[in-house]
């Protein structure tokens, strides 16, 4: 599998804590199956950065965290392949900064993993969208079952998936651990099949993991194999290969 999701670069964020923390994560993910895991640290985001940098030096620091745990991986002979990326909280600021280099999208593709405040109305959602589509972007919506505009009205996210936004829904989500909200809207967007990809959005080796072996078994038995494979593989497979 491919999980597009994951804050496992260490002291980075709200996720690992220290390479000890993220070489856990790792074993995880590789006994779930994921054989590629793209390394999203929270970007553009001040509230979950785990010390506070400026932008730039922000970006220096996840370079540095990626390639001292691509090299631990290594030397522990993990097979692991991890990408760069980053989870990107539009406001504003986001285009300028995208275009300042100071923000980037997943492995250099016009794709863009993008999330919101959880509070953020869904004009403001709209207009941010609009904004990424009109610098040449793909916005990938991380977790969209989670935002308040969406638990009040799905047809929020419908309305994103239309304007050719790519849909990221987490496996916490369709388990249950966000509250049932989250849980029925996760499970409304992919039976409606408005969404793209599911992934781990895993924060820790000890809760939120990046364990996706049972949610494969969860989605292959309430949709079918062939689409599990699509939201767990192929199509993170297609975006890498910048074919969407
Ligand atoms: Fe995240």
């Amino acid at each position: 599998m491919i999980d597009i999701h994951a804050h496992i670069l260490p002291g980075l964020d709200d996720g690992a804590q220290d390479l000890i923390d993220a070489v856990l994560m790792a074993e995880l993910a590789v006994e779930g199956g994921t054989s590629v895991l793209i390394a999203t640290p929270h970007g553009n985001n001040e509230r979950k950065k785990a010390r506070p940098l400026s932008d730039k030096d922000y970006l220096e620091k996840i370079k540095q965290e990626f390639d001292r745990l691509q090299n631990e991986l290594k030397k522990r002979e993990l097979p692991l392949r991890l990408i760069q990326g980053m989870e990107v909280l539009c406001t504003e600021d986001t285009v300028r900064k995208l275009a300042r280099k100071e923000l980037v999208t997943l492995n250099g593709t016009r794709c863009i993993l993008a999330e919101f405040d959880f509070d953020a109305s869904g004009i403001f959602c709209r207009r941010r969208i609009e904004e990424l589509i009109e610098a040449g972007l793909r916005p990938v919506i991380a977790h969209p079952e989670r935002y308040e505009c969406v638990l009040q009205k799905p047809k929020w996210a419908e309305e994103w998936a239309d304007m050719g936004c790519l849909l990221q829904v987490n496996k916490s989500s369709l388990r249950g651990s966000f509250g049932r909200g989250e849980y029925e809207a996760g499970w409304t967007l992919i039976k409606n099949g408005a969404v793209t990809f599911v992934a781990s959005d895993a924060h820790s080796p000890y809760y939120r993991t990046p364990f996706l072996g049972e949610t494969r078994e969860m989605l292959s038995r309430e949709l079918s194999k062939r689409k599990a494979n699509r939201l767990l593989r192929e199509n993170a497979e297609e975006l890498l290969l910048s074919e969407i």
